[in-house]
């Protein structure tokens, strides 16, 4: 019933700025970067889920950040953009951990000062929760003013503002978050049972885009840049055709609350195109950019840590030689059923360095070790976060209930943009895959940057 998601950035932020794409009306393309951010403490930070995971005192995470402003002057915000929750929400200037108490301002990425802002309104004071299954909470009201991406401005965007926090000072930055799921996976639709218009519907209903969908290239791990296309896809940023998956809906509430698909089964191939390890699944998967690593039940997982000879350090977690990356090996991940699309994702994605301010941990063997990018889901929501992520292009299409999904191409300047005019057609996407699988988890999902 919860969400939001803490992270923790220390490094310099770098976005380009939301542009209208000239040839195509009602699309809106923002690049993002990524950066390197360091966790001096160890966190959990898997929201609405009883998740236990190992929590590591030496983290590298890589999260995609987007340049926003809110209010009147505008106000800076370098957000994390997360398609796994719903709302927006902005640390508060006046909570304790921006106000650099003993030394340690938190709120590097921005804090919004609502009396510095002509357009504030103060909407329901004190309603705005998140928790974290570490216990850690956050409690703040529900806002409105003008939110800005580019030169592109919503008015009246609701948005959480995060008042106090119970994690302590010690912890890593206080980011703020842009949720991009469906209204029905707001915060306060599990508390009261209604919604408002969040950030996607208000740019359909300002007409900046014609349908609520948008579309996701991460591109590579080594890559510092990728981008989010709204209203529209990019048919040169991937190779064959866009499939369509229906989005499964919550088996309680009968409603589409996540981007839930099917992942039919998986296959480790190995260096002479030879099947090592296949598993057929028939699971609901979550597709969530705001997580960092991939959570597959426990099983899976185990299977395939013990089968890439990765080790559960107690210090580092789940790390693996560095020059595992180096394999050929790849993960055949087909989505749907037995004819669905299947994505490629080569062993390197799940293999992590660990920030470049810590000196890296090293194997016996004078191996230095990355993390690996593939968990346990320890009984929560099947996650396919951004290591698996990169290696997709996905439209995600919330007024279709579908997902389109084709193999990644990375590293490509060249872009070739079509608007989506009918939520039922995605460009160029002929194909659906069906396959159904029962998600018994309702509401937001984790945005487990460990
Ligand atoms: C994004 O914001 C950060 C922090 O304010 C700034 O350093 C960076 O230049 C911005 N990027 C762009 C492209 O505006
Ligand atoms: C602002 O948005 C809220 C929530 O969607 C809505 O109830 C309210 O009527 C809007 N106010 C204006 C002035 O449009
Ligand atoms: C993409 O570019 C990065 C450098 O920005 C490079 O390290 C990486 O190998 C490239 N990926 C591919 C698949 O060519
Ligand atoms: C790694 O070890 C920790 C205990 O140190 C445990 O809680 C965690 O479940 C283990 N993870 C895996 C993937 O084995």
């Amino acid at each position: 019933m919860l969400l939001g998601g803490l992270v923790y950035a220390t490094a310099g932020l770098s976005f380009s700025a939301l542009t209208a794409a000239a040839s195509t009306p009602k699309v809106l393309s923002l690049s993002f970067s990524r950066r390197e951010t360091f966790t001096p403490h160890p966190r959990l930070n898997r929201r609405g889920a009883s998740v236990t995971a190992t929590l590591y005192n030496a983290q590298s995470n890589l999260l995609y950040l987007v340049n926003a402003t809110v209010g009147t002057p505008p106000q800076s915000f370098s957000l994390q953009l997360d398609t796994g929750s719903s709302d927006i929400w902005l640390p508060w200037v006046e909570a304790q951990a921006c106000r650099g108490r003993n030394g340690i301002n938190r709120c590097g990425n921005g804090a919004f000062d609502d009396t510095q802002s002509s357009t504030f309104v103060e909407q329901i004071p004190d309603l705005f929760e998140i928790s974290y299954v570490d216990q850690t909470q956050i409690v703040g009201d529900y806002i409105a003013d003008v939110f800005s991406i580019g030169d592109v401005s919503v008015v009246n965007m609701t948005m959480g503002l995060a008042k106090q926090t119970s994690e302590p000072e010690t912890s890593g930055e206080f980011q703020g978050i842009v949720g991009v799921g469906f209204d029905q996976g707001e915060s306060i639709y599990s508390q009261v049972g209604r919604t408002y218009p969040n950030l996607i519907s208000k740019l359909k209903s300002q007409k900046y885009i014609n349908t609520r969908a948008y579309s996701l290239w991460l591109n590579d791990l080594e890559s510092t840049t990728g981008s989010i296309l709204f209203g529209g896809i990019d048919t040169a940023k991937y190779t064959g055709d866009l499939t369509i998956l229906p989005i499964q809906p919550d088996a309680i509430s009968k409603s589409i609350t996540s981007f839930t698909v099917v992942l039919d089964n998986i296959a480790v191939i190995g260096g002479a195109k030879k099947a090592q390890y296949a598993k057929a699944l028939d699971i609901p998967v979550i597709l969530d950019s705001g997580t960092t690593l991939t959570y597959l039940p426990n099983d899976i997982a185990m299977d395939i840590i013990s089968g890439v000879g990765a080790v559960n350090n107690s210090r580092y977690g789940v790390v693996v030689p560095c020059d595992l990356a180096a394999s050929p090996a790849t993960f055949n991940f087909q989505f749907g059923n037995s004819d669905g699309p299947t994505i490629v994702a080569t062993i390197g994605q799940f293999v992590l360095p660990f920030p470049s301010k810590i000196s890296p941990p090293r194997f016996r063997s004078g191996k230095t070790a990355c993390r690996w990018g593939i968990l346990p889901a320890q009984g929560a929501p099947n996650l396919f976060g951004d290591t698996f992520l990169r290696s997709a292009y996905v439209v995600y299409n919330i007024d279709g209930g579908t997902v389109g999904i084709a193999q990644t191409k990375f590293n490509v300047s060249s872009s070739s943009v079509k608007e989506i005019t009918d939520s039922g057609k995605i460009p160029g996407a002929t194909k659906t895959a069906s396959g159904e699988a029962k998600q018994t988890h309702t509401g937001a999902v984790a945005s487990a940057v460990v």
